[in-house]
């Protein structure tokens, strides 16, 4: 497994590619309301991403056939937008997009409140976000890479969430997935050493039952197995000797 350390022009490609794609949620952000469809919402993704210039890295990636996924409710990753699913009061829905610029992908998601949703719903999507940044107090050089599964994991589980254990973080640069995978659950080992110039997406996915998902016919919609909700968050993530960067929030 060799971690890839970009150099100052690549941190340079990767801080703009991340920049856009933050700029393009800021801006999709924006859609989500009770009537919309996420195939709407997918078409607008598509609209900003190509004003920048720009390609989406998730449109044919193992044919998977849109330009962002769109996981309402017990969806946890990978909803395919379409046109019959329109967003109702009361629903969550995260939004998962990445792009590339001058060759260097960036992919960051956020889970939203459509309306008004349950406090249970909100207080899933807030530990959600917040479990991204326990994991990173620990995304800087000389600590290992698992300290930050095991934050992720240890702040997580105070709430008796289930973290999903099927699909993990990831190595981002001139691919979408590079080394290494980043899973959001306790590892019994440390992990490989954390270097300046790594890049990371730190993903967790956590349910508000059980951690066991499943996949729907369409084979790509990964859902929770007891149909509870569940949130999804997502930055692409710059180490450095100090603080880490979040490249994907402006
Ligand atoms: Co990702």
């Amino acid at each position: 497994m060799a971690i890839s350390i970009k150099s100052e022009r690549e941190i340079d490609l990767m801080r703009e590619s991340c920049r856009l794609l933050a700029m393009m949620h800021e801006e999709l952000k924006k859609d989500i309301k009770p009537g919309v469809s996420t195939k709407e919402l997918n078409d607008h993704a598509a609209e900003i991403i190509a004003s920048y210039g720009c390609v989406s890295n998730f449109l044919n990636y193992n044919g998977y056939p849109a330009s962002i996924c769109t996981s309402v409710n017990d969806e946890v990753v990978h909803g395919i937008p379409r046109a019959d699913r329109i967003l109702k009061d009361g629903d969550i829905i995260s939004i998962d997009a990445g792009l590339i610029y001058k060759g260097y992908h960036s992919d960051a998601a956020r889970t939203y409140a459509v309306g008004q949703i349950s406090p249970e719903h909100q207080k899933l999507i807030d530990v959600t976000k917040q479990s991204f940044f326990e994991g990173i107090k620990f995304a800087k050089a000389g600590c290992h890479l698992f300290d930050i599964s095991n934050a992720i994991d240890a702040y997580v589980s105070q709430y008796g969430y289930g973290i999903v254990r099927a699909l993990v973080g990831h190595g981002i640069g001139t691919s979408m997935h590079e080394d290494p995978q980043i899973p959001n659950f306790r590892q019994w080992r440390r992990g490989p050493k954390l270097k300046a110039g790594m890049t990371l997406a730190i993903e967790p996915m956590i349910n508000l039952g059980t951690d066991v998902v499943c996949f729907l016919d369409d084979d790509w919609t990964v859902v929770s197995e007891d149909g509870t909700y569940s949130a999804h968050y997502e930055n692409t993530v710059l180490i450095t000797d100090g603080e880490p960067e979040i490249l994907t929030l402006l």
